[in-house]
């Protein structure tokens, strides 16, 4: 503003001792205290226009011979410097303090407004992208992207999806991010938007303020994610106490902090979190507008991405996370029998230790069925589990042979001389009945009973 006022004070101070060919004093020599100004550099942007003037007293130069055609070196302190001269060459003209185009004018045109270095800079603002693209082409269709109605007013229309502020040199009434980033940069913009081009939620900022960055419109925009309750609870209020509930390893729990009880927030939603993603990550960051992009398919997590929907025959579990929908057996004859038309009350007849016994789980009594069909048994696999998985649509390869277990291994059937025990497990027949079972010794025994009767 200082800077202004002085130039409108050399520029209405119109010395009285101007000879012919000199022009008049520009404030754009570098301040030399009491004295002529040390250079001019500040006169023209090339050595060739800065060429042109000579020092006068602090912070002054003058164009050193106005009956001189300064060419393509033409500029604006040329014009207000060489604007009173008596006799100058065309180029400069009586009165004609501005430079509109490449030419010296006594005021800029509609639409324009001279700025620092006397040229007349045009009051519109850059193009910025809040438009709606004209599907038959040309400039945008409107600016509705641009802001509140009010807002949209300070737009016009321009090529393809983008508007721009009409006239950044007025003070305005209503401001936001694409305001800001218009009309920053523009020579002759009001001081509003001096500041930088990103919007803080109140005025033009040069940065946001920490923890913010800004997002694709330029509104700064909090790095923070969305609380989520993976905190343990506080049980006098307040904050949770920790974020231990928020991933696996402690690793991951410091990417949170803690939040409303029983919350925890991702701390920056824009770092990428590499393998540490999981479930509750996906669910704090995802929305987020300035969020990494791995963030952005969804607020659930599969394998090792985002997800906004769990795959088919899959389902979210507590921690966000898409697991396999488990599939049940059908009901086998191994649970201990509960009261009539009530469930089973254990598995326990179900295998031989607990670990194989809590993969059945009681249905009508005295029924169990296999909890998740789908899952490899390893060596867990029994008579009971092939019996129960058997036909199951989707149910692991491991029961594809059979309802029977022999060995290893799920079987159709058992073998010419095994039959199925109780426990649908092949046994050999000798073992299990010797003397039933052998017809040979039968009719041997027979024979020798015959004999003797003889
Ligand atoms: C397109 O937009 C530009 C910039 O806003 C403007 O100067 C021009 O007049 C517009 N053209 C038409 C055909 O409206
Ligand atoms: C925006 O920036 C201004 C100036 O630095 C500051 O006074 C104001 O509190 C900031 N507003 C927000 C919401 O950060
Ligand atoms: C924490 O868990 C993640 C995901 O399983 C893993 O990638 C990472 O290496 C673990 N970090 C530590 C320190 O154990
Ligand atoms: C349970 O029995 C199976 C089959 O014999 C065996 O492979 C497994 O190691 C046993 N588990 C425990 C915990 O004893």
């Amino acid at each position: 503003m200082n800077k202004l006022l002085a130039i409108l004070a050399v520029i209405s101070n119109i010395s009285s001792s101007v000879n012919a060919g000199m022009g008049l004093y520009s404030n754009c020599g570098t301040p030399n205290q009491n004295s002529n100004s040390l250079d001019c550099k500040g006169c023209g942007t090339t050595s060739a226009a800065i060429g042109f003037f000579v020092v006068s007293p602090s912070p002054n130069c003058k164009v050193r011979d106005c009956t001189v055609d300064p060419g393509d070196n033409l500029n604006g302190w040329m014009c207000v410097s060489c604007s009173q001269s008596v006799t100058p060459v065309t180029a400069y003209g009586i009165g004609k303090k501005f430079l509109q185009g490449n030419a010296c004018t006594n005021a800029c045109s509609n639409g324009y407004v001279v700025d620092y270095n006397y040229i007349c800079q045009p009051v519109q603002g850059a193009d910025v992208p809040c438009g709606t693209a004209n599907q038959a082409g040309g400039n945008a269709s409107s600016c509705n992207g641009c802001g509140t109605t009010r807002i949209q007013n300070y737009f016009q229309p321009s090529a393809a999806n983008n508007c721009k502020v009409i006239n950044c040199f007025n003070y305005p009434s209503y401001l936001n991010s694409w305001m800001c980033k218009s009309c920053y940069g523009n020579p002759v913009a009001h001081q509003i938007y001096q500041q930088g081009q990103f919007f803080n939620g109140s005025v033009c900022v040069a940065s946001c303020p920490i923890d913010q960055v800004p997002d694709q419109n330029n509104v700064c925009q909090p790095i923070l994610g969305a609380d989520v309750g993976c905190g343990t609870t506080n049980q006098a209020g307040g904050q949770a106490t920790d974020c231990q509930g928020c991933g696996a390893n402690s690793t991951i729990q410091a990417l949170f902090k803690v939040s409303a009880t029983p919350s925890c927030d991702v701390i920056d939603c824009t770092a990428n979190p590499g393998a540490n993603l999981n479930g509750w990550m996906c669910k704090s960051c995802n929305g987020n507008p300035v969020a990494n992009a791995v963030y952005s398919a969804g607020k659930l997590f599969s394998v090792n991405t985002c997800v906004a929907t769990c795959p088919v025959g899959y389902s979210a579990d507590i921690n966000n996370i898409c697991q396999l929908i488990p599939v049940p057996g059908a009901d086998v004859a191994c649970g201990t029998a509960g009261t009539t038309g009530g469930k089973a009350t254990d598995c326990k007849g179900c295998g031989t230790n607990a670990t194989i016994q809590a993969l059945f789980t009681p249905s009508a009594t005295p029924n169990c069925e296999v909890i998740d069909c789908t899952a490899n048994p390893g060596a867990n696999l029994n008579g009971w589990m092939c019996k129960s998985c058997n036909g199951v649509t989707k149910a692991h390869t491991a029961y594809a042979a059979g309802k029977f277990f022999s060995v290893t291994a799920c079987v159709a059937s058992c073998s010419n001389d095994q039959s199925a025990d109780s426990n649908n497990i092949c046994q050999a027949n000798s073992i299990r009945s010797p003397y039933a079972s052998s017809n040979l010794l039968t009719l041997a025994f027979t024979m020798l009973l015959l004999f003797l009767i003889n």
